[in-house]
């Protein structure tokens, strides 16, 4: 396993000892946190760890299937207590660029569902100004050029469809992704997806902006647990 790797499995499995029995668990989508999902899998097989998981991802499922941990529909619950996630970026505010696994508009339903939200990430998400990562934005197959005309103009700069060979990346709810390349210049995430979300056949943005509650980042001198003051799970 080469070092970031590591790293990965070391914030995927650290972010679960923000889970007890009976909770909730939304489940996020990703190279980082597929590592958490393993872990609640060996938990419920060798500790009893009794939790049911709800997926943001069709890949989420097939892994938790795989794993053992038993998942319901979000529709089924009237909360969730936590969402483990990835993110793209996080900045000092704890405002987030997520959707590089094509997943966002799931996953931000679910983190909205749940009471908190625990990102899982390495030291090379954490960033001062968010945008250097492309910013994911699931629109409409319907037109979706002059989605991305609007997008751009609105941001100005490229826009590009992501693509998997000649054809647009479908994503599990059956749209399109748009990634912006702004560079690190998103200091106003808020406003910025207020105003991305105006823009008719936008679905949805991947700035997930106070929402994330800590982030469990792992660097090469070891584990943090950084808390959002103004989170959920400050003191
Ligand atoms: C998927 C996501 C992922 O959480 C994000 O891309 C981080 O993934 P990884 O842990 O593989 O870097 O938002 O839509």
């Amino acid at each position: 396993m080469d070092r970031v790797e590591a790293l990965k499995q070391q914030a995927g499995i650290a972010a679960c000892k923000f889970v007890t029995s009976g909770m909730k668990v939304g489940l996020g989508t990703g190279s980082t946190v597929k590592y958490t999902v393993i872990e609640l899998g060996r938990r419920i097989a060798e500790e009893g760890l009794a939790i049911v998981g709800v997926p943001t991802s069709l890949a989420t499922e097939q892994l938790a299937n795989k794993v053992g941990v038993p998942l319901v529909e979000l529709s089924e619950c009237s909360h969730l207590d936590i969402v483990i996630d990835g993110a793209d970026e996080f900045d000092s505010n704890f405002n987030l660029i997520k959707g590089g696994g094509a997943a966002l508009v799931r996953e931000k339903i679910v983190a909205q569902e749940s009471h908190s939200m625990v990102v899982v990430a390495d030291e090379r998400k954490m960033v001062d100004v968010l945008g250097a990562f492309p910013l994911p934005i699931e629109i409409t197959p319907f037109s979706y050029q002059a989605t991305i005309n609007q997008l751009s103009s609105l941001m100005n700069c490229r826009v590009n469809c992501r693509m998997s060979g000649d054809n647009p990346v479908t994503t599990d709810n059956g749209n399109y992704i748009a990634d912006a390349h702004c560079g690190p210049t998103l200091s106003n995430p808020i406003e910025l997806e207020i105003a991305i979300l105006k823009i008719a056949g936008v679905v949805q943005v991947g700035l997930f902006n106070n929402m994330c509650d800590v982030v469990v980042l792992a660097k090469h001198s070891g584990v943090e647990v950084l808390t959002n003051p103004d989170g959920r799970l400050s003191d």
